[in-house]
């Protein structure tokens, strides 16, 4: 495991054990981007349940494998105002760095948008299906892809769509939301041509758009799409805020939305070119109903495509890990935690986790197809839990159903099916967010 060998010392902070191999400055991050799976495992065996993991640049946080770290998202004592520490220049002033009141007035004036009824008034099923459809299309024409920068291509223009975003503008978005992406690793050198600097640049490009959006929103112009909904029900909430609220989220909608989904997308075709029973039983589905679902109120019909989007996300969740403070001191497992300690959630230990599930490692559809009760915390916690759980989750649902029913009808009416064309399992990463390797192939034969 990439640790540093160099570093073997035995250290407690606030009386936890320190996961000994961190690099200077990096700290853990490598084993972490490349292997958090099996650094959490070893360090449970040889510290137990509470330990420190250092980020490097993002500091140390309290990782905690007991499930009572889950409640930890609900609990009134913890802040995620960490995260804006963490990533300061995309993700300060955005609605996942907020809390309380300040959070709650924010998340109110938007998520009506995002909810299944919001999402079916703006038509978001029938304006993301053609191109859904058009892309699977152009696959089966290449007979071969690279699957995820394919997955992320698709989300994007999708995402862009979603925010109502011209299609002659797209190729601009595009290249700027490139730029914007290097912010997140960018190192603090801020010189003419540095990724810092391009970055910064992208971003105040990217806010002074939506802040026109939200301008000709409110001018009630032709444009359609979520940034009026948002706007909409922004300027209808009780205490109105302030645009500099609104143009934040816009840009958070931007990133929390395209890996993660695209991840989660790529893991679908990996799962289904490796497993022809699952790929046959989404056929059979596919074809008995007939038509890509463009409605909330359609998804009922698809239980194979909702099982294989909750069992894909359930052994590869995309977002690995989630940062918080406790602004109190807590009770975690059987440890007091002292106000102030930073803590990362380890949703991708639960989400696999032999306390929460059974035969964790197996991808079975059958816990899904056969469950009885409805769907709680425990079966959605990739997409968090408490007062920040996910807002795209109805959207996400929505459009990977859309994707793999598009995909199952297209890829049969030609007579081929999903085949995998490299190891799904090398190169594959977990931090930031978790994904397969940029180099996977999926032929189509
Ligand atoms: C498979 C896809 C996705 C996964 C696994 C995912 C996961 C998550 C997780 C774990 C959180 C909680 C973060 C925290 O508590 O600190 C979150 C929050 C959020 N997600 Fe997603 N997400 C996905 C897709 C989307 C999409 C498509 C959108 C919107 C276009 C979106 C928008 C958001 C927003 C705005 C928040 C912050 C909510 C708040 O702080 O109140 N996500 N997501």
């Amino acid at each position: 495991m990439l640790l540093n060998p160099l570093d073997r010392r035995h250290r407690l902070r606030y009386d936890i054990p320190v996961v000994p191999g961190a690099f200077p400055l990096v700290g853990h991050l490598p084993a972490i981007v490349c292997d958090l799976p099996r650094l959490l495992r070893r360090a449970e065996r040889t510290l137990g349940s509470h330990f420190w993991l250092d980020f490097g640049p993002g500091g140390q946080l309290m990782t905690c494998l007991d499930p009572d770290a889950l409640a930890v998202l609900r609990h009134k004592d913890v802040s995620s105002s960490l995260i804006a520490e963490i990533a300061p220049e995309i993700l300060s002033g955005t609605l996942v760095t907020l809390n309380g009141s300040a959070h709650r007035q924010a998340r109110d004036g938007i998520k009506a948008a995002f909810l299944p009824r919001g999402l079916t008034e703006a038509g978001i099923g029938d304006l993301f299906e053609p191109v859904i459809r058009a892309r699977v299309q152009a696959w089966r024409a290449r007979g071969e892809v690279t699957i995820l920068p394919e997955t992320g291509d698709l989300m994007l223009k999708l995402t862009f769509y979603l925010m109502g975003i011209p299609p002659q503008d797209l190729p601009v978005w595009h290249r700027k939301y490139r730029q914007l992406l290097q912010l997140i690793v960018a190192p603090p050198v801020d010189l003419p041509g540095t990724p810092l600097r391009r970055g910064r640049a992208a971003r105040d490009w990217i806010d002074a758009q939506s802040r026109q959006f939200i301008r000709d929103a409110r001018a009630r112009s032709a444009r359609t799409g979520l940034i009026n909904d948002m706007v909409s029900a922004f300027d209808r909430s009780e205490d109105a805020l302030s645009d500099d609220v609104l143009v934040a989220n816009v840009r958070l909608l931007l990133l929390a939305g395209h890996e993660t989904t695209a991840s989660t997308m790529a893991w679908m075709v990996i799962e289904l070119a490796r497993q022809p029973e699952v790929w046959d039983a989404l056929v059979e589905e596919a074809q008995r109903v007939g038509a890509v679902p463009t409605r909330h109120a359609d998804l009922a019909q698809y239980p194979v495509a909702e099982a294989l989007f909750r069992e894909t996300l359930r052994l590869h969740p995309a977002s690995s890990l989630v940062p918080r403070r406790a602004t109190q001191e807590l009770q975690l497992g059987q440890r007091r935690i002292p106000a102030g300690t930073s803590l990362g959630i380890p949703l991708l230990h639960f989400s696999t986790s032999a306390l929460l599930h059974e035969a964790p490692d197996q991808f079975r559809l059958a816990r899904w197809l056969q469950r009885t009760g409805p769907i709680g915390p425990v079966d959605m916690l990739q997409f968090g839990s408490g007062p920040h759980v996910c807002i795209g989750y109805h959207l996400v649902w929505l459009e990977l159903v859309q994707f793999s029913i598009a995909l199952a009808l297209t890829m049969h009416k030609a007579g081929v099916r999903p085949r995998l064309l490299s190891d799904a399992e090398k190169g594959r990463r977990y931090f930031p967010t978790a994904q397969p390797s940029m180099k996977v192939r999926i032929g189509f034969s």
